[in-house]
């Protein structure tokens, strides 16, 4: 049921953008893609589309949606002082001019720091935003993907999302616009535990390619996707996630011959810094 309304959130979230231009095309491998296939694709901007601003910044998360992708997936971690921010790294070395552990920092350090220079002198000042910033400003205008990153880091992480989100009455029963995820296993059994209502992902990398059917029935019991690194996606890989029941959402494509091939593995969702690659296919052998 969960996996039919995704498909039916994502094609309607779709329509307006590919139009009728999209008719039946071919991708890398000779494959027709057709309409009705590229329209269930989930469409996922990866920290925000990513290849176009700055990750994890409410710029990146606004083109996401102005690209009219069906989610934005954040990265969630916790202050010094026990706030959510939306940052990926376990230091704010790499994307802000700042240094220093996230769980070492304030709110207050943290909001002073510049996290679009880096990427761009035409996103100077860009700030790192709270959890409840991004699901303020983005909640019914496209779903939110969101990530636990490093929970082992940050005791209580996990009710302190639950509670936000139950705060704001969006924890209710087939709301297929959240869905939350970790490579920390443990963390969304406990996730799931707090909040039953929602959808649940597992994260995988590169060590999980023989994953068995025993662990993905495992994984079932308490998650609704296994999203894995898309080097380890095969046909088989993805018949075996459908029969255990969940849906897959592979990451991290970057270029539209990654996102041909995960469409022709039938996968189910794309994660992708560039979401245009995820409606866009050139015509190949023809
Ligand atoms: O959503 C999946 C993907 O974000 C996991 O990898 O390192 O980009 O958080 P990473
Ligand atoms: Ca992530």
């Amino acid at each position: 049921m969960k996996r039919m309304m995704t498909i039916l959130a994502a094609s309607l979230a779709m329509t307006s953008f590919t139009g009728a231009a999209f008719a039946a095309e071919q991708g890398e491998a000779g494959k027709v893609i057709s309409k009705q296939e590229q329209q269930k694709m989930v469409n996922i901007a990866h920290r925000g589309a990513s290849g176009h601003a700055p990750e994890n910044t409410m710029e990146a998360f606004h083109k996401g949606f102005e690209m009219k992708s069906d989610y934005i997936e954040i990265d969630v971690q916790m202050t010094k002082d026990g706030e959510l921010v939306v940052i990926h790294d376990t230091t704010v070395d790499r994307t802000t001019d700042g240094t220093g552990k996230v769980g070492d920092l304030t709110l207050e350090e943290i909001r002073q720091l510049d996290a679009g220079s880096w990427f761009s002198e035409n996103f100077t000042g860009e700030r790192v935003p709270t959890f409840e910033e991004v699901v303020d400003e983005f909640r019914g205008k496209v779903g939110i993907l969101i990530e636990l990153k490093a929970p082992e880091l940050y005791p209580g992480v996990e009710e302190k999302i639950a509670n936000a989100l139950i705060e704001r009455n969006m924890a209710t029963p087939n709301n297929n616009k959240i869905i939350i995820q970790s490579f920390n296993h443990e963390s969304m059994k406990k996730s799931k535990e707090l909040l039953p209502n929602l959808s649940h992902g597992v994260l995988t990398g590169g060590g999980w390619a023989d994953v068995t059917e025993e662990q993905l029935a495992q994984f079932a019991s308490y998650a609704d996707y296994f999203n894995p690194t898309m080097s380890i996606v095969t046909d088989e890989l993805v018949t075996d996630v459908h029969e255990a029941g969940m849906d897959i959402f592979p990451y991290t494509s970057r270029s539209q011959e990654q996102a041909l091939r995960l469409f022709n593995l039938n996968v189910d969702g794309i994660i992708t810094d560039y979401p245009e690659h995820v409606y866009h296919h050139p015509v190949k052998n023809s």
